[in-house]
């Protein structure tokens, strides 16, 4: 009879979110749950103007007003030298706007008040005297001779151009193109859209006159990296300064960012001796905080008469708004766009880029994205069909014919990068079979004929996840490791404290279910803790889907230590030789006597009743985890879709999944979390729009223009999936988060376009609204 230990929510397993009881009963503690005694609540003006100088600002109104205590301008800010921040991407930002305003919605002045609605009245009641001057929206607008300049504040700035950044070899690209039979040119603009996470953003700053500590709630992704910026910034000494980031109603990159709101609150806090709260509205939050993409990209794509791939050469224009505050690592100017050639064996590639500051919000974000790398599979990705397309080849035979094979891994990329592992014909595979690809191929050719407009779209995305390795990525100069500490406690029950901080992903379950694999202890004897800095091991956060790539790893390898340390409690209580023991999960036993065992409950009682002499008592322990290289991700999307020729419509009639994330923790979370991108993509594909009129106002301030999916406009997703682990991850694990919404609007755009190929129709932006398909339909001369 076997002896083995039945070990509750091992990896593997799909066992119910933990986190699950609270916020199914609405018992979560979200920014807005937090009150404290004596506290005080901000309200922020904000530009109504995308470019405007401010002659005056008058506060003598409103700070006359009733349950009025401060009124801050930027004036005041800088008595303080705070009117302008750091960003993340090493350029400056206004806290609060003393010269100009460079952006509709940017931050003027704010109150605080006794309560919410004195802080708006208030607010209301400032007078800004504004010289209006004009705005630029748009890179080609900005880099046109003559156009005004945005940045007049930074000395020697004389344009608007930020940064010029390339990768990839230009002389062999230009070499191959020299060579190429064909070439194929895709220009698109992957448009300015929005994390738009159902919780804004927000904070409450509590410094405490008596002591000098300040304890900051903050919606905050990253609330280490928080903490020291702020000790940098306001220089209040970093033990002093507690971010703690409660339960987040979802992030998205959008809760990265250092805000103004939160350097307000804080400073406001500081001076009057009372904690300050600031939440933003839905408004505030669409016009004024990390937008994401804005990307203009030419690609062009460089093949040989059988249609094999010889090289690829990009360019991009990037809009950055006012200030260049892109949340990225920072030797990388464009994110990590430069792995565009994704899941193909590409020989050679050059890409440039240029960054331009424009009339709009700053602070490109990797919304559920690894630093822009949704940018560059979406480009490849239409590319490749589009090429495909023009030469007339079947989509997913010339992805085959040019995939990266399962035998090259690890697999050198030219624009540097090296993936970890990969079985990309496997993943299509499994897409086109679940699809019913040869029958529904006819059921295209049929239905074409008899006059429908129907197509069907391929994406076979590789992602980059789980940032560093330390000593190529880093945030403002802090590497990218992440961190887990371990605590077994008497009983055998664990604390488990980690350096990043779920947004709704799940990490209470899935971290202790890489504990309960690790150690044999049941998953729901561990209690998960993330987000306050007091407690928690120093960690970079979570984003960029970079939580189990490198915590998971660290959980894994804290695990481990621990478990080295019960071999040895273990042979002491056993009177056996270390190397005379087995693991099974969950007990040492005896080789050859399975009967003489310990578990680890006993073990962990052990460690602080019975150690062997010179033993340091206790069962913990930590581990700071730079990962050597990033997982690589992949999957093959598919989507089939009707266009209706007299509206323009588009139905999404089937949306096949396959997602190779390594080895699953918990099948159940990873197929959420791809569901949840899936519709992600939708939404960016076909509805979501941030756009700005030649004012530079932002036309999506509201989810009444913004258009987010529900689920009643979102397809049926049927997913499937293939498994090839990390080689270099402790568990085989690669991140999986973003996956779906890096892949997928490639797939339903790449169906819209097959659907319009007979037509001659090439590109059409995202979102693919009716009105568009339509003006494209007709551009053709199509009718019903
Ligand atoms: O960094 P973030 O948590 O956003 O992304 P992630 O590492 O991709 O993880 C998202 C959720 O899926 C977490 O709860 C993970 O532990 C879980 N996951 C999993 O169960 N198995 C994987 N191979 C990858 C993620």
């Amino acid at each position: 009879m076997s002896t083995e230990l039945h070990v509750h929510g091992r990896i593997g397993q799909s066992v119910k979110r933990v986190e699950d009881a609270r916020f199914l009963r609405g018992k979560g503690n979200f920014m807005d749950d937090i009150e404290l005694p004596n506290m005080l609540h901000m309200a922020i003006l904000r530009s109504p103007h995308a470019h405007a100088r401010i002659k005056s600002i008058d506060t003598a109104a409103a700070g006359a007003m009733p349950g009025v205590i401060a009124v801050v301008t930027g004036e005041l800010m800088a008595q303080h030298k705070l009117a302008w921040m750091p960003t993340m991407s090493g350029d400056t930002q206004a806290v609060l706007a003393t010269d100009k305003v460079r952006f509709q919605g940017q931050e003027v002045a704010a109150v605080i008040a006794e309560t919410k609605y004195q802080a708006e009245d208030a607010r209301d009641a400032i007078v800004v005297d504004y010289d209006v001057l004009q705005a630029v929206t748009s890179p080609q607008q900005s880099k046109e001779a003559g156009t005004v300049l945005i940045r007049d504040d930074k000395d020697g700035q004389k344009d608007n151009h930020i940064y010029h950044w390339e990768s990839g070899n230009q002389a062999t690209t230009q070499a191959a193109f020299a060579k190429a039979d064909k070439v194929v040119r895709l220009h698109t603009f992957y448009p300015r859209c929005h994390p738009a996470p159902l919780e804004t953003c927000g904070c409450i700053a509590d410094v405490s006159p008596a002591t000098g500590k300040a304890t900051i709630y903050m919606t905050s992704q990253a609330p280490h990296a928080i903490r020291t910026v702020f000790a940098l910034v306001t220089g209040l000494p970093e033990q002093n300064i507690r971010v703690v980031s409660p339960d987040l109603g979802g992030g998205f990159g959008n809760k990265v960012p250092v805000y103004p709101g939160y350097v307000v609150a804080t400073a406001a806090s500081l001076l009057i001796g009372r904690p300050v709260k600031w939440i933003e509205d839905r408004t505030e939050n669409l016009i004024s905080t990390g937008f994401a993409r804005d990307y203009h990209m030419t690609g062009d794509l460089a093949l040989d008469k059988d249609g094999k791939m010889l090289a690829l050469r990009v360019h991009l224009d990037s809009d950055n708004g006012a200030f260049f505050s892109d949340a990225q690592p920072s030797k990388f100017k464009a994110g990590l766009f430069h792995i565009v050639t994704g899941s193909y064996d590409i020989p050679t590639a050059h890409i440039t880029a240029d960054g331009y500051y424009t009339n709009k919000a700053p602070g490109g974000v990797a919304y559920r994205c690894s630093f822009r790398v949704t940018e560059a599979s979406y480009l490849i990705e239409r590319l490749v069909t589009n090429a495909a397309i023009e030469l007339g080849m079947d989509q997913a035979e010339f992805r085959k014919k040019n995939f990266i094979k399962a035998e090259q891994f690890p697999y050198h990329s030219a624009t540097g990068w090296v993936y970890d592992s990969g079985d990309y014909h496997k993943a299509m595979d499994v897409a086109l079979d679940k699809l019913g690809y040869d029958e529904l191929k006819k059921d295209v050719d049929a239905r074409r004929k008899k006059g429908e407009v129907t197509g069907i779209g391929i994406a076979s995305f590789t992602e980059v996840v789980g940032a560093g390795h330390g000593a190529d990525f880093d945030i403002l100069g802090l590497r990218m490791f992440d961190s887990a500490e371990l605590r077994v406690h008497p009983t055998g029950k664990a604390m488990l404290r980690m350096g990043v901080k779920s947004q709704g992903q799940g990490h209470e379950t899935t971290f202790a279910q890489i504990v309960a694999e690790e150690l044999g202890i049941p998953s729901t004897d561990i209690a998960v803790e993330e987000g306050d800095t007091d407690t928690a091991p120093y960690g970079l956060g979570t984003y960029a889907s970079r939580s189990t790539p490198v915590a998971g790893a660290a959980t894994a390898l804290v695990a481990r230590k621990l478990r080295d340390k019960a071999r040895k409690i273990a042979s002491h209580l056993l009177e056996a030789a270390e190397e005379d023991l087995v693991w099974e999960t969950g007990k040492f036993y005896v080789k050859g006597s399975p009967d003489r065992a310990k578990t680890i409950q006993e073990i962990a009682f052990a460690a602080y009743t019975n150690i062997p002499e010179g033993m340091e008592a206790g069962l913990e322990g930590v581990n700071y985890y730079d990962p050597p290289n990033m997982t690589f991700p992949f999957g093959t999307y598919a989507v089939v879709v009707d266009i209706d020729k007299g509206t323009g419509q588009t139905k999404v009639r089937r949306m096949v999944a396959v997602d190779d994330c390594g080895v699953r923790i918990n099948p159940m979370i990873v197929e959420g979390q791809i569901h949840g991108g899936l519709t992600e993509g939708y939404g960016i594909a076909f509805m979501e729009l941030i756009t700005f009129d030649a004012d530079g106002n932002c036309i999506g301030s509201n989810l009444m223009d913004y258009l987010i999916p529900t689920a009643w406009e979102s397809p049926k997703f049927e997913l499937g999936e293939t498994t090839t682990p990390s080689p270099h991850h402790p568990i085989g694990a690669k991140g999986v988060g973003e996956s779906p919404t890096v892949g997928s609007p490639a797939a339903y755009v790449n169906a819209v376009i097959d659907a319009l190929s007979p037509y001659g129709i090439t590109n059409i932006d995202m979102p693919v609204t009716s009105d568009k398909v339509w003006a494209a339909l007709r551009s053709k001369g199509v009718t019903e």
